[in-house]
This record gives C-alpha cells, sequence and structure tokens, in this order.
C-alpha cells in the first residue's frame, strides 16, 4: 500500500496523477483538512502534524509515503527522513515527496532563470534554492509567495477574474527577472496550469510539477523490486480526512475531477 499525505485537498491533484499513470497500485489520500493550509504555518507544526500523519499511514500499513504537499516536502521531509523514520519502528519503509522529483526536472530543462510559486512555508524553507544549486550553482532562482492563489482555486474561483489578476499579479516580478522556467510548486496549481503558461508567456516554460511526480514515481518503483508491497496490487483506493466529509469530497472533487467517497479520521491533535 502507498499512502499520499497532503494538508488537505490539493494533494488530489497530484493523487489523480499517480493514479491514472499507475491504476494498478493501492493507494491511500490523507488529507489534513481540518488543519489546512500548512502554508502559513511554522516549521515545527508543519513537522509535528507531518509526522502525525505519517505515523498514521504508517500504522494503516503503508509501506511507502508520497508527501504531496510542497509546504511538507519542503519544510518537513527531510528531518522526517533523516532524524525521525530511521529510530522509529518504521525502520526501512520510505517516505519520499515532491521537492526532488521537481528539482531534477529544474535542472535538466532550465537555462538560466528559474521563477517558483509556492506558499510561505516553502519559501521560507530554501529548500527549492538549496537543492537547485547543490545540482547546478550557476542557476538563479526567484520566489514568490502566492496565498491567495490557494484559496481562490480551493474555493473554485480558478477560472474568475480575480484569479488571473492575481496570477498576473504573482507572475510579474518573475517575468521582470527574465525566467526561463517556472515552477508551479504547490499542490493547486495543476487547476491553474493553462493559465500560467498562457500569462507566461512563449519564452517561459511552466513545469507540469503533478506529472513529473507520477512519472518519477513509476520509475522509482520499477528500481526498488524490493518495495514489492506486501498486498497484490488491486487498484485499491481510500480516502481520509480529518474534517468534514461532505466538505473534503465537495472540494476534492475540484482536484479529483471525479466523485469519491471519504472517511473521517483522527490524528493526534496537539497544536504547537
Ligand atoms: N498543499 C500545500 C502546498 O502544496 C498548499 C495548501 C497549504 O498551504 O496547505 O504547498
Amino acid at each position: 500500500m502507498i499512502g499520499v499525505f497532503d494538508s488537505g485537498f490539493g494533494g488530489l491533484s497530484v493523487f489523480d496523477k499517480i493514479s491514472k499513470q499507475s491504476p494498478d497500485l493501492n493507494l491511500i489520500y490523507l488529507g489534513d483538512s481540518e488543519r489546512t493550509p500548512y502554508g502559513p504555518r511554522s516549521k515545527e507544526t508543519i513537522y509535528e502534524w507531518s509526522k502525525q500523519a505519517i505515523d498514521f499511514l504508517f500504522e494503516r500499513g503503508c509501506q511507502l509515503i508520497i508527501i504531496a504537499c510542497h509546504t511538507a516536502s519542503n519544510s518537513a521531509l527531510r528531518q522526517l527522513q533523516q532524524d525521525y523514520l530511521p529510530n522509529s519502528k518504521y525502520k526501512g519503509r520510505k517516505i519520499l515527496g515532491v521537492t526532488i522529483p521537481i528539482v531534477e526536472e529544474v535542472v535538466l530543462q532550465a537555462k538560466k532563470r528559474v521563477g517558483v510559486l509556492a506558499t510561505r512555508g516553502s519559501i521560507k524553507s530554501n529548500r527549492f534554492i538549496e537543492e537547485i544549486k547543490s545540482r547546478n550553482s550557476k542557476l538563479e532562482i526567484f520566489q514568490v509567495a502566492s496565498p491567495m492563489l490557494v484559496s481562490l482555486i480551493e474555493e473554485g474561483y480558478s477560472d474568475s477574474v480575480a484569479c488571473k489578476q492575481f496570477i498576473k499579479h504573482y507572475l510579474k516580478p518573475l517575468k521582470n527577472k527574465q525566467i526561463d522556467l517556472l515552477v508551479p510548486g504547490c499542490t493547486h496549481f495543476p487547476l491553474i496550469f493553462d493559465q500560467l503558461q498562457k500569462k507566461s508567456g512563449k519564452n517561459i516554460k511552466v513545469l507540469n510539477a503533478s506529472q513529473i511526480v507520477a512519472d518519477k514515481l513509476k520509475d522509482y518503483l520499477s528500481r526498488h523490486p524490493e518495495l514489492e508491497f506486501n498486498n497484490k496490487l488491486t487498484g485499491y483506493r481510500e480516502y481520509l480526512t480529518t474534517g468534514d466529509v461532505d466538505l473534503f469530497q465537495e472540494i476534492g472533487h475540484r482536484f479529483l475531477k471525479t466523485s469519491f467517497a471519504a472517511k473521517k479520521v483522527v490524528l493526534k491533535f496537539k497544536l504547537i
């Protein structure tokens, strides 16, 4: 079983691509919609809440967890992989994220200047800059926090005039820096991919981040036959939320593009 974890609804856009790319995989989605968004939270809170979700999915029988949330991947994943997992009872299992697959593609495709649109938490972590620079120190990276887009997309206003104006507003400083590649570094941005490409213009390539993650996961699994999952691959799907089930199904539909039945679960709630 593979667990896909996100701060709330947006990770369903990544889940959708993984599910279509590898229909036979047994997949559980867990969205912490009760406590979303993670973007404006402190590093400590993002780590603690992500750890609770990871523990839950491991307890549920997952051998591999994909952190689909860019904020949690950027801010908490390294600490979870290096400090937490090796010393936990889940040692030997795997946690992957979305940052490295995207960065690997950035260094292949960028010419000189890379623009990143992401949450405040992702940007504060500096993770994109560190990972890109460690692979190609000549690339210049410019980041813009774009929190309004998360709310607009989540509330169903992806096609609204307001959303288009905010896209223009957030892209302006990046276009001024003459970026040649744009990283839509947030789970919500697949829903505005076409608009991002249109408003970026022909000189900027926009990465299809969720598709990259799905493709690289398929490749990763083919290179790791030892992860041959205990259960038979039956295309099992389960959708779990920490929040209101009806709301999760309603908003989740925008990201998954199909109806689904969710169940409510309780994580160890602790405000830090
Ligand atoms: N899932 C988050 C991300 O991809 C966006 C929503 C949030 O802030 O929790 O960064």
